[in-house]
């Protein structure tokens, strides 16, 4: 794309829109210069004005087709590619019937623009083997349109001569079905004749100029275009047009039988115009020609020459009308969604010098089409903008429905009163359809004739006798009315149509049904106007059911020179062609409307608002959606039923974010379709899993359980077995317990017979006997240690000798000691009745006790021999001491303690004093009633002394001995040895001493404060006193 031209370049905008200032030589210069740079194409909104070249421009290749494929309508240079991508993604993706509307002046370019736009759909549209068959057949029904349809006229070298209406049908994904050609009236009158200049259809040339020797020979056709009447006996070749090449073009896509009916038809027709009727008996040559066609098509020459003779005037005016369709046209069931393309390409509008009741149907059809225009594009749509309360300045613009009615009215129109004269009985010619003409429209504005000029007292040379004018919206057009009548009749005589059927031809008899006989009518056919009226009226009809895209052609030069622009020229054009109002009415409106309900369903995803489901009214729905896209406010514009969009950009940014939305949305469905699908069939799969599973699982628990029911039932006839085998041993047991009974008793019974009743019990004393025997041997043998303290013993080996065990322990025991005490000396023996007596008296009842246990008893601890200081003592005591010790004396009067010496002999108790060693007392044993001690570990001791005994009277002693135990035990043995009684010993807590200024009752206590030594005595009162002890 060159950079010379931005849309927005001042000298040559893109789009006439922009233009400023607006003016028609602005217009005008705009396109020159955009013509200039080769920019051919220009945009009035989304309508495209195309400039005829005149010469290719490199602006077709494929390249070219893939930058317009789904771009951006507005990012790229005007093309009719870019018109075309908008119509398909329309029609593809709003699902919108489209048509192509190709308007413009005979030689502006239609055709070609139709191809661009057949090429360019055929090109975006999906490939596949099926699609592309349709693609190409739809793109070759064009040669052999062309080349049965299309002529060089003065205008136009490939001019068509009728008019061409292509449905193209598309699926729901956008790939083309198949299509639909209809063709409207051809310019039949051109095959018999043509004006100079010009040429018959190209079938003609390129048939001579491209058969095969051969074939023109079974043709029975000669290569010389001199040759023929109908060219015009002149070989007329175009520059740039290579008729053989098109020749072998237009062939492609029939069969060859096919192909050989049409050459032949095609033959005939030509080799019909050497036949002149009126001499063709005459002639040799015609005779020859005539046999020839018989021989082609199949006939008797003397039908053909009888049919021909007798109608000699219209015979000559007769070819072909058919509707020719695409072989192989895919019709698809009426219920299947399809769309359909309509591309419109028909003969322009003609002015020529002579201008015939083909051209007056040319224009009128023009006429029709610009009515369409100036309906869809200026009075509808501002229509609408008031409708829909927007607020509007009207635009002016020419509205040609006067035209048209002037033309096809039913009563008044000219079409309708060319009828009337057609079927009219009585005189009918040219003059009197005029005067009726002239008659009814005599006022009409738009409406000349010699006659209503006169009644104007208007003086015009140039409009001449029998001739009418008509100012069309494209220019004033002079028809002259020569042939109307005819050409408007359109009538083969039937006895021509029946010659024609009578022929062994397939194709020539199917296309004159009417000459079957069977189906003769007396009716008159429609005529021509009649039928191009109502062809017109349904193409009409169809195209504002479809949504219109327009490509105005334009024709820059009338000398079809390439790249010369005529102002004047085009001037003329755009006006007729009313762009001015065009981009006036563009300028103020609205690129785009659609009702609200329909354009909320379109653009409701865009707004989660919206998005899945808007629950109030679509115009609400609309203005929510909106909002929320924050469009500027001028782009938008809300009326009554519908939502307005100003410019195309805004609405191509909208269908933009829909397309990027919906793929978001499709992606979701395609994620949420494929969790599904895969859930579902891992469910399945699963179910299956477990089925499978329970029914191995089955099968293997039946094995388990066949198993365990055997196990069980072998178990039970084990257990049975076991039962009846225990049962038996039972019975066997028993069996055998009574025998042994019965055995026994019967035993007994003879030994009681033979044997003495005691001997049983002999028998068992002896057993007895000799048991003891055993046990008193083995004993003595096995005799345990003698020593005393050893106190083991075997036990008894039979249940009856424990006692006798016991017994034997016993003695054994007692005769160890026995011999051990004999063996003691006497001195020993003593000290052991001392410990022994000792234990008597204090085991268990005084707590010193066991601390004397190690203690031996020495008697004399003073050394009464050895000290000489105690010799006076030892006199005392002589031999009979028995025992010598220190003591403490405790004073009754306040029990402190003074140290003495103590003496006991066999008969005495003395106490003396340490230091003098001079007994202080002496006691004779009989003197002492008792003695008592405390329970605890002290040597406190009490000497209760008779009170009729002389030292008695001095009351009783209270001593502390270290040695207390021997002490007490020495004096109770002495006091027995001498008095021959037991002297009463007390071991208790209190007691109560008798002294001479009392009785003192004496408490012991235990206490911390007595210290080890001994205990500690404390006067409480005069007759208390509390002896502390450890
Ligand atoms: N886009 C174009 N590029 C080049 N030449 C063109 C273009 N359009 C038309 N022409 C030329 O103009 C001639 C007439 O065009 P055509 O489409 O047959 O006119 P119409 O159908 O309007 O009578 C064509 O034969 C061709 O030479
Ligand atoms: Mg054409």
């Amino acid at each position: 794309m060159e950079s010379s031209s931005s849309p927005l370049d001042a000298e040559a905008v893109a789009d006439l829109v922009l233009l400023d200032p607006l003016t028609e030589e602005s217009l005008v210069q705009t396109l020159q210069e955009r013509f200039r740079r080769q920019d051919i194409y220009t945009y009035i909104g989304n309508v495209v004005i195309s400039v005829n070249p005149y010469q290719s421009l490199p602006i077709y290749t494929p390249e070219k087709v893939e930058e317009y494929h789904n771009c951006s309508f507005f990012a790229v240079k005007p093309h009719i590619y870019a018109i075309a991508d908008d119509a398909y993604r329309s029609l593809r993706d709003r699902d919108r019937d489209q048509c192509i509307l190709i308007t413009g002046e005979s030689g502006a370019g239609k055709t070609e623009a139709s191809k661009l736009v057949m090429s360019y759909v055929a090109a975006v549209s999906s490939k596949g083997e099926e699609v592309n068959k349709v693609k190409e057949q739809l793109l070759q029904s064009n040669p052999v349109l062309e080349a049965f349809g299309n002529a060089k006229t003065v205008r136009n070298d490939n001019s068509s001569r009728f008019g061409k209406y292509m449905d193209i049908e598309f699926d729901f994904k956008g790939d083309p079905l198949g299509g639909v050609i209809s063709n409207y009236l051809l310019e039949k009158s051109r095959i018999v004749r043509h004006v100079k200049g010009e040429r018959n259809f190209h079938i003609f040339y390129q048939l001579l100029a491209g058969a095969s020797p051969q074939l023109l020979q079974q043709l029975k056709l000669r290569q010389d275009c001199g040759h023929y009447g109908y060219l015009n006996r002149e070989s007329s070749s175009l520059p740039g047009m290579d008729d053989a090449a098109n020749f072998q073009a237009m062939v492609i896509g029939f069969s060859p039988a096919e192909v050989t009916e049409l050459l032949e038809v095609t033959a005939v027709v030509l080799k019909l115009g050497n036949i002149h009727p009126s001499w063709a008996l005459a002639l040799p040559s015609s005779h020859t020609e005539l046999r020839e066609i018989c021989e082609l098509i199949g006939l008797d020459p003397s039908t053909l020459e009888q049919a021909l003779c007798s109608r000699t005037v219209k015979a000559r005016d007769e070819t072909v009308l058919t509707t020719l369709t695409v072989p192989q046209v895919s019709r698809n069931t009426p219920n299947e969604q399809k769309k359909v393309m309509g591309v419109l390409d028909i003969y322009g509008f003609e002015i020529f010098q002579d201008n015939g009741f083909e051209q007056f149907i040319i224009n009128y059809c023009n006429e029709k089409l610009q009515q369409i225009f100036i309906l869809m594009t200026l009075k509808e749509e501002q229509e609408e903008y008031v409708r829909e309360g927007i607020q509007w300045t009207p635009v002016e613009f020419f509205d040609n429905s006067i035209i048209c009615n002037l033309i096809e009215n039913s009563t008044t129109g000219i079409l309708a009163m060319l009828d009337e004269e057609c079927l009219r009985p009585g005189v009918v010619n040219e003059d009197t359809l005029l005067t009726k003409l002239n008659q009814l429209l005599a006022t009409h504005k738009h409406y000349e004739s010699k006659e209503t000029q006169n009644a104007r007292h208007v003086t015009d040379t140039s409009l001449p006798e029998r001739c009418f004018r008509i100012h069309h919206y494209a220019g004033k057009v002079t028809y002259n009315l020569t042939g109307f009548i005819e050409k408007n009749n359109d009538l083969l005589f039937r006895d021509l149509s029946q010659a024609m059927w009578a022929a062994r031809h397939a194709l020539l008899r199917s296309l004159f049904p009417e000459g079957d006989p069977q189906k003769v009518s007396l009716k008159l056919p429609p005529t021509a106007g009649f039928q191009f009226k109502s062809s017109v009226a349904m193409l009409m009809k169809n195209l504002y059911s479809k949504n219109p895209n327009y490509i105005r052609c334009i024709k820059p030069n009338d000398t079809k020179s390439a790249m010369v622009f005529t102002p004047e020229l085009v001037l003329a054009q755009v006006r007729y062609l009313g762009l001015m109002e065009n981009v006036r009415v563009r300028r103020a409106g609205y690129a785009f409307r659609q009702l609200y309900g329909p354009f909320l369903q379109r653009y409701k995803m865009l707004n989660p608002r919206t998005w899945p489901r808007w629950d109030g009214g679509d115009r609400e729905g609309a203005e929510v959606l909106l909002a929320g896209l924050e469009f500027p406010a001028e782009e938008l514009a809300f009326g009554h039923t519908k939502v307005f969009i100003r410019s195309p950009r805004t609405l191509f940014d909208l269908e933009r974010r829909r397309q990027e939305r919906v793929a978001q949305l499709a992606t979701l469905i395609q994620k949420m379709f494929r969790g599904w699908r895969c859930r579902t069939q891992y469910q399945l799969m699963r179910k299956s899993q477990i089925l499978i599973s329970a029914w191995f699982r089955g099968h293997r628990q039946m094995k388990r359980s066949a198993l365990i029911v055997q196990a069980y039932a072998r178990g039970w006839k084990s257990r049975r077995l076991l039962r009846e085998l225990k049962a038996q041993r039972r019975r066997h047991a028993a069996a055998t317990t009574i025998a042994a009974h019965w055995r026994g008793y019967q035993a007994r019974r003879t030994y009681r017979r033979y044997f003495r009743s005691t001997a049983s019990t002999n028998l068992a004393n002896f057993i007895y006997r000799r048991l003891v025997q055993r046990y008193l041997v083995g004993l003595a043998k096995n005799l345990p240690p003698l020593s005393v303290t050893d106190r083991t013993w075997p036990s008894a080996p039979y249940r009856f000798l424990d006692n006798t065990n016991q017994e034997l322990k016993n003695i054994f025991y007692h005769w160890k000691c026995k011999k051990y005490r004999d063996q003691l000396t006497p001195s020993r023996r003593a000290q052991l009745q001392a410990k022994l007596c000792a234990s008597e008296l204090f085991k268990d009842k005084k707590t010193l006790y066991p601390k004397s246990l190690q203690q031996p008893f020495r008697g004399e601890y003073l050394g009464l021999k050895q000290n000489p200081k105690y010799q006076k003592l030892h006199a005392v005591a002589k031999d009979k001491l028995v025992m010598a010790d220190s003591v403490m004396k405790v004073n009754r009067a306040n029990g402190k303690t003074v140290p003495r010496l103590l003496l006991l002999t066999t008969e005495h108790l003395v106490l003396a004093d340490p230091k003098a060693a001079q007994p202080k007392t002496v006691l004779t044993l009989s003197d002492i009633r008792g003695i008592s001690v405390t329970r605890f570990s002290d040597g406190f001791l009490a000497l209760h002394l008779k009170e009729v005994s002389t030292v008695g009277a001095k009351g009783d002693f209270l001593l502390v001995s270290d040695h207390l135990i021997e002490l007490v035990t020495r004096l109770h043995q002495t006091f027995e040895a001498a008095t021959g009684q037991a002297l009463p010993l007390h071991i208790t807590d209190r007691f109560s001493t008798h002294f001479p200024k009392g009785d003192v009752s004496i408490t012991v206590v235990e206490s911390p404060k007595a210290s080890a030594n001994g205990p500690v005595c404390k006067k409480k009162g005069s007759n208390k006193m509390e002896v502390l002890v450890q």
